[in-house]
Formats: structure tokens, sequence, C-alpha cells
């Protein structure tokens, strides 16, 4: 995930357009600085797409040493960097990743299925399927050796970041020395990159590729399952999956809010705001804003067009949206093809923390 915004950015359910949220401190929180809520997908546009007015920069309460991250920069630090990074990771490579993928989905699929028969008759398509088919494709996508690949699950708990910054060095030390078809060893062998932020960019890509992709693809898996119409629609051959993957991203984002600091005085749908305030866009809100999405509680398999922000917009707009695209794609291509009904067998649980917007079990009948 993206180490920012902190979890006390939950926001009301139906605040105004825009909203002062005050941080008066609870129990387990001690009380924030307030902060803008942003709810209009016009105003969230505004926002995401205006970096000299909406900055990135770690806000109040962040770690300064997070501004080394390029997801915290600004342009024209940021565009250097982010230039860097997606030259690296181009269509053509994220491309070369679909068989890779659609072998992996089909082993991981037809293994669980196979456990579940001889059992119970029942498989969990998170912890079984989705969970280790994300981590397992940006491991390929960043070259982590196949002897490291025991360390994933620990890169999506609250020290993530700190684990993988420990990590990217020896990762990057690995790919100079054996190079092969990976981002890693495209980035290492940039000399134009200075070994700190090479160092930065490693775990950098290593967190958002993982714990977003994971709540992303087992998160489109629970919508699909809670709609058994929809799901047989695309098995038939009704529906695309192009559409369908866009609007499960819209309906289940993954990151819940999109934080941003004023570095200017200025004003947002009528308010007044001030240098220094924190705003925080909420993409569920956006993301079901009637002024651009009809009926936006329906799932719409066919969606089009759906400019849901679920993958951010403007600068940050999210740099691995492609590969993420290309895996829940095949994944959901995959869990068509080898289970004709998806049928719920036990309850759906959510995972998250008020910014990040998961599902831990998502337990199916496997026929
Ligand atoms: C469906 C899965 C994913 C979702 C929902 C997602 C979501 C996002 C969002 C909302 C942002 C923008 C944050 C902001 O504006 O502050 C972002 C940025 C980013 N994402 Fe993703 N992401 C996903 C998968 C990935 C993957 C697989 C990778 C890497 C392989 C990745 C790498 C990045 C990076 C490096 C950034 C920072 C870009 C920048 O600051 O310029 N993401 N992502």
């Amino acid at each position: 995930m993206i180490p920012s915004p902190p979890p006390r950015h939950r926001l009301p359910l139906a605040p105004a357009p825009l909203s002062w949220q005050d941080e008066p401190g609870t129990a387990g929180a001690s009380p924030g600085p307030g902060f803008w809520a942003v709810t209009r997908h016009a105003d969230a546009l505004r926002v995401l797409q205006d970096p000299a007015t909406y900055s990135s920069r770690p806000g109040p309460g962040e770690l300064p040493f997070l501004g080394r991250l390029l997801s915290h920069q600004d342009p024209p630090q940021h565009t250097r960097l982010r230039d860097h990074a997606a030259r690296a990771l181009t269509p053509e490579r994220v491309r070369r990743f679909t068989e890779t993928a659609r072998e992996r989905a089909r082993t991981l699929l037809s293994r669980a299925l196979d456990t579940a028969r001889a059992t119970d008759g029942i498989l969990d398509l998170a912890t079984a399927v989705s969970d280790p088919y994300t981590a397992l494709n940006l491991a390929d996508l960043l070259g982590v050796p196949h002897a490291d690949r025991r360390r994933l699950p620990r890169w999506n708990g609250p020290h993530a970041l700190a684990d993988m910054t420990g990590y990217a060095p020896h990762l990057i030390v690995h790919r100079r020395r054996y190079p092969d078809d990976d981002l890693t060893t495209v980035l290492a062998h940039n000399a134009r990159l200075a070994s700190d932020e090479l160092e930065m960019l490693v775990p950098l890509l290593l967190t958002t590729g993982l714990a977003p992709m994971r709540d992303a693809a087992a998160g489109g898996l629970a919508v699909l399952a809670q709609h058994p119409e929809a799901y047989r629609e695309l098995r038939d051959g009704g529906a695309e999956l192009d559409p369908a993957v866009e609007e499960l991203l819209r309906l289940h984002p993954p990151l819940l809010t999109i934080r941003r600091t004023a570095a200017t005085d200025t004003e947002l749908s009528g308010h007044r705001v001030r240098r220094g305030d924190e705003v925080v866009v909420s993409l569920t809100a956006a993301n079901h804003d009637e002024r651009v999405f009809t009926a936006p509680d329906r799932l719409d398999p066919a969606r089009t067009p759906n400019p849901h922000l679920s993958l951010g917009a403007g600068p940050h707009l999210c740099l691995g949206a492609d590969f993420a695209r290309l895996q829940l794609r095949v994944l959901y291509a995959e869990v068509l093809r080898a289970l004709p009904e998806l049928r719920l067998a036990g309850p759906v649980l959510p995972s998250g923390s008020g910014v990040t917007n998961g599902v831990t079990s998502l337990p199916v009948r496997a026929g």
C-alpha cells in the first residue's frame, strides 16, 4: 500500500461535497489537526490534477523520510523519477506477463479446487488463489529470487515499508550480479538513477504493488460473488471483461482515500482552504458521484465510460495501472473458466484500516 495517509482519515458516510473534519482524538488515537474531506468527482480531479496547489509532500504527522519516495514528491522532482520508473515498466514488459499470470492463476485454482473436492468442498478464493497470485506476480515483475519469496507475506503488515527498505539493497545487489528480465535489473542498470533514489524506488514498487493489488483482486471477486447475475453474464460472454475490470475497481477501491496538503491558500467548492491544510479525497464517494455515474450503487459490468478514480488521477496516477489491469483481467477470466457459479460458502471477511480496503477470506463452493 502507499504508506500514507494514516488511518485516522476515516470519513463519514455521506459528508457534504467539501467538509472540514475535526479530529478530536479517541481512546486509541491522539487528536489530529483536522482535514478537508473531498467527495465530489469534479473536486477530486481538481485536487489530484493540480500538484502545485495540492502537494504530495509528507503532511503533518507523517514521517519526513517519506518525502524521499516518488509517491510523496511534487513536480519537477517527481517527474524525473517517475519517468525513469515508467520507462522501465513499459507496456511491452507488462504484456509479456500475460502467459505467466494465466498459468499461475490456472495452477492455483486447480490446486485449490482439488483440495476442496477432497475435503469439505469449499475453497477460499482470497487466501488460496488471489493473494498468492498477486504476490507472486509482483515478485516476478521485480525479480525477487525464489529463495526470498517466503518473505512476501510479511511485506503486507504495518512494517512493510521498513522491511522492504531493508530488503531492497540486497535485491539490487543481486540483480546487478545476476541480471534477468525484470524491473529491478532495468532500474539497477540505469546509470542516471542515484543509488539512494534506486534504494527508495524498489521498496516503493514492492509496497505499492502488493497490498492494493491483493485487495483489488480479492475485493473484485467478492463483489462478483455477491452479484451472481453479473457473473453469469460474464461467463456466457454477454459482457466483456475489460469494462468489468473497471467497474469492479470502481465499486471496490482498494485505497479509500488519497491525501494531499494545500501548498498555498486556495478555494475549493466555495470554501477557503489554507496553506498547510490537509485535503483528503474520498475515492468511494467520488466513484459514487451521481453527476458522473448513473445508478452508482449498481454493478454494471458494461459501464462505459467509467472514469472511476480507484487508480488515482493526475501526475501520480498509478504507475502500475496496466500491470494491475492485466492481472485482474487474467484472474477473472480463469475464475470464470474454472467455476461456472460463484457461490459463497460463508461470510466475506473484510480487512482495512479506514484507508485500505481488502478481503481476508472469500469462501466459495467448489462445485
Ligand atoms: C489494482 C491495484 C492497484 C491500485 C488500486 C492502485 C492504486 C493506486 C493509487 C490510487 C495511486 C495514486 C496515489 C496518489 O495519487 O497519491 C497509486 C500510485 C502508485 N502505484 Fe498503484 N495501485 C495498484 C497497483 C499497483 C501496482 C501493481 C504497482 C506496481 C507494480 C503500483 C505502483 C504504484 C506506484 C509506484 C505509485 C506512485 C506513482 C506516483 O506517485 O507517481 N500500483 N496506485
